[in-house]
């Protein structure tokens, strides 16, 4: 090597030391999401942990009263298809004693036509299509949705 690629090399090197500093910091803010974004495709990186799921058996407050209110449970590996229904298992009428889940409300009950039907209708079978578990992470967005009672509330 020659004195001035030494020296081209070690200028390099100096440079990257506030990148390096500075990624440091930005991995080691805990305000940060962890991400894989971003990343150099060829290093193989740790991904983050997976969030885990909320299990707390504590009902959440509904943000509006249609709101389909989130799962306050795991629900990991219940089954939901055309032969077999978990959820039902435990929230449909007749066996909400043994279990003690609250029974699916009768909206469940009624077709399109807003008639009740003896059993939970074809429509609402699909019970993840509207109620979800909710994970123990960071939002991935921002939100400034506000609550009816607080917009109520608030000066004109
Ligand atoms: C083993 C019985 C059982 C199974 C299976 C089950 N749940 Fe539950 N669920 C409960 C109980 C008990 C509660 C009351 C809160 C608690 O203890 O977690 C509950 C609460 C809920 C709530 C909250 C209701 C509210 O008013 O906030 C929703 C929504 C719900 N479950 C949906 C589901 C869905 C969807 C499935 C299937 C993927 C399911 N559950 C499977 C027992 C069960
Ligand atoms: C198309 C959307 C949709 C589907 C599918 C659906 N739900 Fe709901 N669910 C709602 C909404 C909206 C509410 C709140 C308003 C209401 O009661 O209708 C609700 C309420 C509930 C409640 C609370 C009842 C109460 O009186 O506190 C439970 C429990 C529940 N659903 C369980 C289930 C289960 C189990 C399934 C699958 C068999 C299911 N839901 C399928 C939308 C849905």
């Amino acid at each position: 090597m020659t004195v001035s690629a030494i020296r081209r090399y070690t200028r390099r090197v100096l440079l990257l030391i506030p990148v390096v500093v500075v990624t440091a910091l930005w991995a080691a803010n805990p305000d940060e999401l962890a991400t894989l974004r971003k990343g150099d495709i060829a290093v193989d990186l740790d991904p983050p942990r997976m969030p885990e799921t909320e299990n707390k058996d504590i009902k959440r407050v509904r943000n509006y009263p249609m709101q389909p209110p989130t799962i306050p449970h795991k629900i990991d590996n219940y089954t939901v298809n055309l032969n077999a229904n978990k959820c039902l298992s435990c929230h449909n009428r007749t066996l909400t004693e043994q279990s003690q889940a609250p029974m699916v409300s009768v909206t469940h009950f009624m077709n399109r036509d807003g008639n009740f039907l003896a059993q939970v209708s074809p429509r609402r079978y699909f019970c993840n299509q509207c109620h979800v578990p909710q994970v123990d992470a960071q939002p991935l967005v921002g939100n400034d949705f506000e609550d009816v009672d607080s917009l109520i509330a608030k000066p004109d």
